[in-house]
């Protein structure tokens, strides 16, 4: 069926739920300013859509600092000097069925730090962006666009509202996004976000359902340290049987440690085999046990995952799989709580580097 380009074209004032709905689930969109003469410019923004008792706003972050001050950005400038703006968000498919658009057009301006709405929207830049949860905008001024009114188009009638789906894209931006930290910065972990992360591993997939995990939070410097240094011994232990150069086994027990010991919480995910089925062969009970080790690691994602999501950081040390014992005697804990791993928590000190992924070709080890 051929797509008639005017057939879904309308002007809607005020703001259209089904347009804003769309806005919203858009990462990206492109802004035009022009300066005070008409010379245009645009620009691709990430930005977030303020909904407050029916007056929508779209606020975009300034985190670039040309030679340090934002008001140099042309965008920014174009705004001073003029404050008509526009912004489409769109979404592109080679079905054709499934184009869509909106265009916003209002007045921009900047919000100030401090200024009532500039911490509404830094929060939700954040709460759309786990990008921004790790920079410092609060000294920044934010670009706020009102007065909106919306123009769309959609390449069949359904193309807008079924290019919402909520969440779809967070999440791969969330996937992609979580990172192994090894190290962190002075600021403490925040124990709701600890707790939300721990209910997401809460509702991982698990084995008849039964929950073969408990999570053991660490947080007192006390009993991290302690920790540390009763793993210390087997690690150096261990690093020894290995033949490795005394000195060089020194340093890295040094690096492990103080990975335990700078992060402001660790949290001890422990295999939990109380309640699953026992069988009499040994095939099925080590099958069975297999299943709960593989749930395990579907509950640290979700844990890793919740923490990033809400701007903190984790990284997975498999070290109590070699020594459980030690864990469990320096953390007191009963012997039913097997330690599997270790997820030091907090403020990541600098982005890791990443490593890059498998295409999805060699992904694909087989399709048939
Ligand atoms: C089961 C398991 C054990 C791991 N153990 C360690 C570890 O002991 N020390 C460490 O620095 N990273 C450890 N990692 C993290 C990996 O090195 C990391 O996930 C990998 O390099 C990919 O980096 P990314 O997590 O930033 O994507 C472990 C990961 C898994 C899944």
């Amino acid at each position: 069926m051929p797509v008639d380009l005017r057939q879904h074209a309308a002007l809607m004032t005020p703001p259209d739920p089904q347009s804003l709905a769309f806005l919203r689930d858009r990462r990206v969109g492109h802004l035009a300013t022009a300066n005070a003469a008409g010379d245009p410019s645009v620009v691709p923004v990430c930005f977030a859509l303020i909904e407050t008792a029916g007056d929508p706003a779209i606020v975009i972050a300034i985190d670039e600092k040309p030679k340090g001050d934002p008001r140099k950005l042309r965008r920014v400038r174009n705004i001073l000097e003029r404050s008509d703006v526009a912004l489409i968000a769109d979404q592109y498919s080679e079905d054709w069925q499934q184009l869509a658009w909106v265009l916003v057009r209002g007045q921009a301006g900047l919000l100030e730090p401090g200024a009532p709405g500039h911490a509404e929207a830094l929060l939700a830049l954040r709460l759309k962006y786990p990008q921004y949860a790790r920079m410092r905008l609060e000294a920044l001024p934010v670009i706020a666009i009102r007065d909106l009114s919306l123009t769309s188009w959609q390449g069949s009638d359904a193309a807008l509202m079924e290019s919402v789906r909520p969440g779809r894209e967070e999440l791969a931006a969330l996937i992609r996004g979580r990172r192994s930290v090894r190290a962190f910065d002075t600021r403490p972990a925040p124990r709701e976000i600890v707790e939300e992360a721990i209910l997401a591993a809460g509702w991982a997939p698990s084995p008849h359902g039964r929950q073969p995990w408990r999570f053991v939070v660490v947080e007192s410097r006390e009993r991290r340290y302690a920790l540390a240094d009763a793993m210390a011994a087997t690690w150096r232990a261990q690093l020894r049987l290995d033949g490795q150069d005394a000195a060089i086994v020194e340093a890295r027990l040094e690096k492990s440690r103080e990975r335990l010991q700078r992060a402001p919480v660790l949290i001890v995910p422990c295999l939990y085999l109380e309640d699953l089925d026992v069988y009499p062969d040994p095939d099925r009970r080590r099958a069975e046990e297999t299943m709960a080790i593989q749930s395990l690691g579907a509950a640290v994602q979700n844990l890793l995952l919740s923490l990033y999501a809400a701007g903190v950081d984790g990284g997975w040390m498999c070290a109590p799989l070699f020594c459980p014992e030690v864990v469990q005697e320096a953390l007191g804990l009963a012997p039913a709580l097997i330690p599997h791993a270790l997820i030091p928590v907090g403020y990541a000190a600098r982005d890791p580097v990443r490593r890059p992924r498998m295409p999805l070709a060699d992904l694909i080890a087989d399709w048939q």
